[in-house]
């Protein structure tokens, strides 16, 4: 299971951090008591090269962790966790409409969101709030509120683990889709995110026409909207509908929503009304909203042992405190089937499941 290129792991120890047996409890957000057999905290670019140098990662069973805040840990973990720390945010090119900002891999996400904000460069206000790295945000093109991380990504720099060698993707290279990128799909684990590099605009241009933001801005006063009153606004809807994982742990929505044929959408919607769908890139499906089929499903505020169904958001499942990785599990695939037999529609995790699948 673990393989070392050649005999320098020994070595390796004293130089790299590698901790033995290691607590992960901490470093989930679903608060999940788990173990792994090594984790490898990664402080620098040297430490990555020298990593990729020393293990055969194609013969290692290994998991690059972001901030641990969209994986579900179902048991331990038996091989080596990797977690990017590199820090850093920096203005690499700008001129009067745009700025490009290379933010490091260890940062993290709403961090980065506050010095954009505040130096008033757009495009990522809308995604405030979002909990995680900005390693892990390209991974599932991170989206809330009618932004996309996509709108904004000029380039991302990954080291090739193999290799130990830097490569730069453009945009269309990332092939990102809802909820997924290459390095979802074809390029699983064979890179290692180290920074993103952002587009943003300094004009005032800004996406509002979704879930209520335009009544919050009202609420908060603001009739000339800004990207920082816009982030304020986006943290006060995220604060009032989802939990803090500090509080109850959780790892966001556990669930994509479904495309669907639109013949089945018809059909759907005759017998259920109030369905609620948005349109998708493909003209022929639907995508329909994950939270209202749990909740036509019955499983709103539903509370089994330690584990539960968000009561004021269906696609949060909750730990409520000594939960193991299975019974968020099992209370998922109870989800699954029983939206499967209601609706005929499968649904499938958002979250990255490691250990047993559903
Ligand atoms: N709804 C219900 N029942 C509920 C909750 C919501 O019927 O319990 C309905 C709402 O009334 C609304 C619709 O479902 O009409 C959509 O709800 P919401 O706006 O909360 O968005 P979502 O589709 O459930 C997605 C993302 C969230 C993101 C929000 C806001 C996915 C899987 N989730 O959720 O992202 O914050 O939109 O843009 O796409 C995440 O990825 O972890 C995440 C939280």
């Amino acid at each position: 299971m673990l393989a070392a290129k050649n005999t320098k792991l020994q070595h390796t120890a004293i130089f790299m951090h590698i901790f033995n047996n290691y607590s992960l409890q901490q470093l989930n957000s679903f608060g999940i008591p788990t173990f792994t057999s090594y984790y490898i905290p990664l402080n620098t670019l040297t430490e990555i090269e020298h990593i990729c140098n020393i293990l055969d990662l194609s013969k290692t069973h290994f998991y690059i962790l972001g901030g641990g805040t969209n994986t579900l840990f179902t048991g331990d973990f038996p091989g080596y966790v990797i977690q990017v720390k590199l820090t850093g945010i920096e203005v690499v090119n700008e001129t009067p409409h745009s700025v490009l900002v290379k933010a490091a891999a260890g940062i993290n996400w709403h961090e980065l969101v506050l010095f954009c904000v505040n130096k008033g460069y757009g495009g990522i206000e809308n995604l405030s709030l979002i909990p995680g790295s900005v390693g892990a945000a390209p991974l599932q093109n991170i989206g809330a509120y009618g932004v996309e991380l996509k709108d904004t990504i000029h380039t991302i720099e990954a080291i090739e683990l193999s290799t130990g060698k830097t490569r730069i993707f453009s945009l269309s290279e990332c092939e990102f889709g809802y909820r997924t990128s290459a390095f979802k799909t074809k390029f699983h684990n064979q890179y290692l995110i180290t920074n993103i590099v952002l587009k943003l605009h300094k004009e005032a241009r800004f996406v509002l026409t979704y879930g209520g933001i335009l009544e919050t801005l009202e609420t908060m006063g603001v009739h000339k909207p800004s990207f920082k009153s816009i982030s304020d606004a986006i943290m006060m809807i995220r604060k009032r509908k989802l939990p803090h994982p500090m509080h109850l742990g959780n790892a966001g929505s556990f669930f994509k929503n479904p495309l669907i044929p639109i013949t089945q959408y018809q059909l759907l919607q005759k017998k259920y009304p109030g369905l609620i769908s948005f349109t998708a890139d493909n003209e022929h499906f639907i995508k329909i909203s994950a939270a209202w089929l749990i909740e036509a499903a019955g499983f709103k505020g539903f509370r089994k042992g330690n584990v539960g169904v968000y009561e004021s958001h269906a696609l949060i499942l909750v730990n409520y405190g000594g939960a193991t990785g299975k019974e968020v599990l099992n209370l998922a695939n109870l989800i699954k089937q029983k939206v499967a037999n209601q609706f005929d529609i499968t649904l499938t995790p958002e979250v990255n499941i490691m250990g047993e699948y559903i």
